[in-house]
């Protein structure tokens, strides 16, 4: 008994805005951010919205559902369009859906920290639950600042997860959150995001790290059963630290920040995305799913797909 993903599905504005364009406004290269960041192009577009509708149209689809069928939606989101209603609720109006709809915010966490919430909303009921990650971090980023700018990208990806009376695909789960850190990655109202890239970079690694472990006792497995790593998509380097540090293969890792940069709560539903168009899912093999993010938070789960 437990939990199921029953579809996946994404959204992605059509244009695709390359290092080099950036380097015709921002004094920077595309050999400078592919070298530091394994980022080479993001797409720009769209809104929380719009991204957020398309992708969890295709989930339900994939489910073999209709939006009827869906008992609750959950929006991760860092950029929500308005203050007031939570975009959750313009989106389920969207689709067509009547369900109770709520947006959370864990910044980069946050599609994981969705997965947790829907699972305890199943757990206490609710049979289907629509998990959406979707953003448009272009909206809030400084388009001069090239420290944070070559960074981001616009995108959303969505799953379907419901009861099963027969099986169970989340194992384990740990989340966290040390909100002393909030300094070091913030967005205020009206303004754009602010970064200690280098203070990020070295509490990411410990706490994608440390959560990841923690993840793996809990489910009692061992890195070398870990045959997929789906790792929130900000920096391959960190990507490549935590692999290092986990004694997991580079080559298990799921890697689409070369094309999307990093789309905070999205990219790990974006990543499972081309994970599965891959095909490197396979049922019965252990995937490590693990992020971070403004907070600062992290939250990492073993998923086995049934
Ligand atoms: N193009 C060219 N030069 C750039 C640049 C860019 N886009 N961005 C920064 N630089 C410059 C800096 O100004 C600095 O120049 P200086 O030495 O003359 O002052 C130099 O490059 C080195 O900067 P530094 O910050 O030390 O680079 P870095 O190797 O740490 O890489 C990040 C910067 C942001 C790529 C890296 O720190 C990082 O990825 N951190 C984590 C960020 C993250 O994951 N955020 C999202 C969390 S969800």
């Amino acid at each position: 008994m437990g939990v199921r993903f029953t579809g996946w599905g994404i959204g992605l504005p059509e244009r695709i805005v390359t290092n080099d364009e950036l380097s015709l406004t921002l004094e920077t290269s595309d050999e400078w951010i592919a070298e530091r960041t394994g980022i080479r192009e993001r797409r720009i577009g769209g809104t929380t919205r719009s991204l957020g509708a398309e992708a969890a149209r295709a989930a339900i689809a994939d489910a073999g559902l209709t939006p009827a069928d869906i008992d609750f939606i959950l929006l991760a989101t860092t950029t929500p369009d308005r203050m007031a209603p939570a975009t959750a609720a313009m989106i389920q109006s969207d689709i067509g859906a009547t369900c109770a709809a709520l947006d959370i915010n864990a910044a980069c966490s946050g599609f994981m920290y969705g997965v947790r919430v829907a699972q305890g909303l199943i757990e206490t009921g609710t049979r289907r639950v629509l998990l959406i990650g979707s953003e448009q971090l272009s909206g809030w980023v400084d388009w001069t600042d090239r420290r944070t700018a070559v960074l981001f990208g616009d995108g959303a990806g969505a799953c379907v997860m419901e009861f099963s009376s027969v099986t169970n695909d989340l194992i384990s789960s740990t989340l966290g959150c040390d909100g002393g850190a909030a300094e070091i990655l913030s967005c205020h109202h009206n303004a754009t995001f602010t970064m200690d890239g280098q203070e990020v970079f070295r509490r990411a690694v410990r706490a994608v790290v440390e959560s990841s472990e923690d993840a793996m006792a809990k489910a009692g497995i061992t890195a070398d059963d870990i045959a997929l790593m789906i790792p929130h998509q900000a920096n391959v380097r960190i990507i490549q630290a935590m692999a290092d540090r986990l004694s997991i293969p580079m080559e298990r890792a799921v890697i689409t920040l070369d094309r999307y940069g990093n789309t905070s709560a999205s990219s790990i539903p974006l990543a499972f995305d081309i994970a599965r168009k891959e095909g490197r899912i396979k049922p019965g093999e252990y995937a490590l799913v693990t992020g971070f993010g403004a907070g600062m938070t992290w939250a990492s789960s073993i998923i086995r797909w049934s």
